[in-house]
């Protein structure tokens, strides 16, 4: 019996997240070439040339260059494609949303094992990366818009309140941002074992004497802007009295 011939995927992009899935697909042995536009700099060959023997390609560049970049190369229509934008929906490749946030270090194969895809509604994700056992997840493409707008919220918008924490730590009070991070891996955890539990402070005790002082700290900060933005959507949603 002849060897099933294995799937040889091509990555487009040398940002963040295409570095990181060639890492990743190299630590699982398979297959992949790649394209991006700052190596055909130097390497003259053409895109079709260079992804020729690629069954499926991965369009991992920035999101508003996926349509043009996938209309302005025609030999790319003869492939499966997949792009990885969690908001955008095109017929020209199928959405695969990596649920996690690719920072500048690469990490090791039992993390990327675990990262969830949540994909375009039908997508066979198996057919089409076999050698891949993550968790696999599906949307209607009419709730990508709000799926993406919550993956943005809590993990980005976390990262610039924990920036601004470090910050001011380090700045107005001369304290090291190490002093902090217990806290940042204590609420990571009681999050992970009991979300509805996990929030303290003046909102979940409702001391709105507390929560005006605050207010007041924060007078002259852009964040006093969203501080009152939380305490409006967190009083709006549990229908309290913060
Ligand atoms: N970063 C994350 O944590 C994360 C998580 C989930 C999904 N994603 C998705 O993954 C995809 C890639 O994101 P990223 O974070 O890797 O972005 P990135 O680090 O900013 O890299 C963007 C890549 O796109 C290339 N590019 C931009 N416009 C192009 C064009 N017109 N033609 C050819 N190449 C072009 C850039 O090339 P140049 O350097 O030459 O400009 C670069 O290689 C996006 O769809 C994003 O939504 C990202």
């Amino acid at each position: 019996m002849g060897q099933v011939p294995q799937t040889i995927y091509g990555i487009i992009g040398d940002g963040r997240v295409a570095t990181h899935f060639k890492h990743y697909f190299t630590l699982l042995d398979l297959p992949v070439r790649t394209w991006s536009r700052r190596a055909a700099k130097s390497d003259p060959r053409q895109l079709p040339e260079q992804l020729q023997y690629c069954d499926t390609i991965l369009v991992l560049i920035q999101d508003a260059a996926i349509v043009p970049f996938i209309q302005e190369h025609p030999f790319l229509k003869t492939r499966t494609l997949v792009h990885f934008s969690g908001s955008l929906t095109t017929p020209l490749a199928f959405g695969v949303h990596p649920l996690m946030s690719f920072g500048p270090s690469l990490y090791d194969l039992v993390t990327y094992r675990r990262i969830p895809f949540v994909c375009d509604f039908g997508f066979r994700f198996q057919e089409v990366f076999p050698g891949l056992e993550n968790p696999v997840f599906e949307i209607k493409p009419e709730l990508k818009p709000l799926y993406h707008s919550l993956c943005v919220m809590s993990g980005n918008f976390t990262v610039l309140l924990w920036q601004k924490m470090f910050a001011e730590l380090e700045t107005t009070f001369d304290i090291p941002r190490e002093a902090a991070v217990p806290y940042l891996s204590r609420i990571a955890s009681n999050l992970i074992e009991d979300s509805r539990g996990a929030l303290t402070g003046p909102l979940q005790r409702r001391d709105s004497e507390t929560i005006e002082r605050n207010l007041e700290a924060l007078e002259s900060d852009p964040f006093h802007r969203v501080y009152r933005s939380f305490v409006d959507a967190y009083r709006e949603t549990t229908g309290g009295h913060a």
